[in-house]
């Protein structure tokens, strides 16, 4: 069955964790925007150039450096029975331009799954992982753009979008993931 899943919800909910251990089960690719600019940055591409100043004080990349990139992924063999999107779309612009190139792929987003945790919770797992944009400055700048720019997001895809909590187990929350894709 094909199954094309969006996955929304602020810096350390969960959407990497989850979306790949979805995507494992459903056998269709995980696709991360964050992980594709960071595989950038360490080749040292021209993307990965553009994108890194952007990504170390924790602001969103420009678009016209994401969506190009989509269009492209999306358009790949792999894609083609279906998809896990995580970290994409990051604004209500991006939403709509995916809505578009879907209609063009002529396909259609089969679930849209919002992670919620507390923001104490977010910031203690980021702070433990340490990653190159976890530091506590970056940390909140991410919250903040997270809040401005990224939660219209579930706004605009109204009724489609199920808010899932993400403050538990990590095996926990797969369940509750799989049955809401699984009654989908
Ligand atoms: P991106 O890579 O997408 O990062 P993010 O959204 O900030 O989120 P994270 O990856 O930090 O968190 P996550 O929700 O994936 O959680 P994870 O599973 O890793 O984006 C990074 C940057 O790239 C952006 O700031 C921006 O600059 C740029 N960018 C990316 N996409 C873009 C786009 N579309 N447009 C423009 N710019 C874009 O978990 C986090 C930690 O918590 C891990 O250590 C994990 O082990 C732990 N954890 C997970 N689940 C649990 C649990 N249930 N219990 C306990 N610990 C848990
Ligand atoms: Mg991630």
């Amino acid at each position: 069955m094909t199954k094309r899943l969006i996955f929304l919800g602020p810096p350390g909910a969960g959407k990497g964790t989850q979306a790949k251990r979805l995507a494992q089960q459903l056998n269709i690719p995980h696709i991360s925007t964050g992980d594709i600019l960071r595989g950038a940055i360490s080749e040292r591409t021209p993307l990965g150039q553009k994108a890194q100043s952007y990504m170390d004080r924790g602001e969103l990349v420009p678009d016209d450096l994401i969506l190009d990139l989509i269009r492209e992924r999306l358009s790949q063999e792999d894609a083609l029975q279906g998809w896990i999107l995580d970290g994409f779309p990051r604004n209500v612009e991006q939403a709509r331009f995916l809505e578009e190139l879907l209609s063009e792929l002529q396909q259609n987003s089969d679930c849209v799954l919002s992670l919620d945790v507390p923001d104490d919770v977010l910031i203690a797992r980021l702070l433990a992982r340490g990653r190159k944009d976890d530091g506590e400055e970056t940390i909140r700048r991410r919250l903040e753009v997270y809040r401005e720019q990224t939660e219209p997001v579930n706004g605009f895809y109204g009724d489609r979008l199920h808010i899932v909590r993400g403050n538990d187990t990590p095996e926990a929350v797969t369940q509750l993931l799989q049955d809401i894709v699984n009654s989908g």
